[in-house]
């Protein structure tokens, strides 16, 4: 099991809004999940206690088989094992392509050399080869969505986070970022778990779950 959550709890604003109300849940290496369910539901909050970038009120949570809390170097943990994509890209604007990827390996401590090559390698597989030197402000949604791609497995993760990783773009090009995403993470034995409201993109991951009232409901085998 990559991922694992035990009776995960959430609220924000002083417990006034409870966001998660004891989530269990495991995915298998390799799968790709889709956590479905309407806006406001808790999708990015759930995803969020996983990569370590918050903490919940009660549960536990596990990545590789190692429990993700205070005692945890998260920052080895977000640099090596966990690679994200949020809705909107998140990349610096005024940095190229190959900067904005290239940040996450020189603070991971690759090599340049290799960080390169790794670089050359995802650009080529995401169509981006040509785009390289190119200042992220300059590219389209797609490409930057695409970009971001390149960044969260640049440093070869065994898990994808993706939060709405199409959400901000239209149905075509949302389509064809999510085909490369599913191709790349096939090809390199990633395990993916996407947030989103797309019930269709969701119908074509291995499995389909449904957050409802802060609780998981029945996974529904999407295949
Ligand atoms: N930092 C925060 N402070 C207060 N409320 C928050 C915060 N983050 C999320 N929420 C609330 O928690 C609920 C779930 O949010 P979120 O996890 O972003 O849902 P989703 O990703 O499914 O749209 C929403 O009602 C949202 O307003
Ligand atoms: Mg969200």
């Amino acid at each position: 099991m990559v991922v694992r959550t035990a009776d995960l709890w959430k609220s924000y604003d002083d417990g006034a809004v409870t966001v998660l109300k004891g989530i269990d849940f495991a995915c298998f290496e390799g799968h790709s999940v889709a956590l479905c369910g309407p806006s406001g539901c808790g999708k990015s909050t759930l995803l969020h206690l996983i990569a370590g970038l918050d903490t919940p009120d009660r549960g536990s949570v596990w990545v590789n088989g190692i429990e993700v809390d205070r005692h945890r170097d998260l920052l080895s943990l977000l640099r090596h094992e966990i690679g994200i994509v949020f809705q909107l890209h998140n990349l610096i604007p005024d940095l190229t392509l190959e900067e904005n990827c290239l940040i996450p390996a020189v603070a991971a401590g690759v090599n340049q050399r290799v960080a390169k090559d790794r670089l050359r390698e995802l650009a080529e597989r995401t169509g981006l080869s040509h785009r390289r030197n190119h200042r992220v402000q300059k590219l389209s949604g797609g490409e930057r969505q695409r970009t971001a791609l390149c960044r969260a497995l640049m440093n070869r993760p065994k898990i994808l986070l993706a939060d709405e990783p199409t959400g901000s773009l239209d149905e075509t090009t949302g389509g064809m970022v999510f085909d490369l995403l599913l191709e790349l993470v096939a090809g390199e034995g990633v395990t993916l778990l996407m947030a989103t409201h797309d019930r269709i993109l969701a119908s074509r991951c291995d499995r389909m779950m449904e957050m409802r009232a802060g609780k998981i409901h029945e996974p529904v085998l999407a295949h």
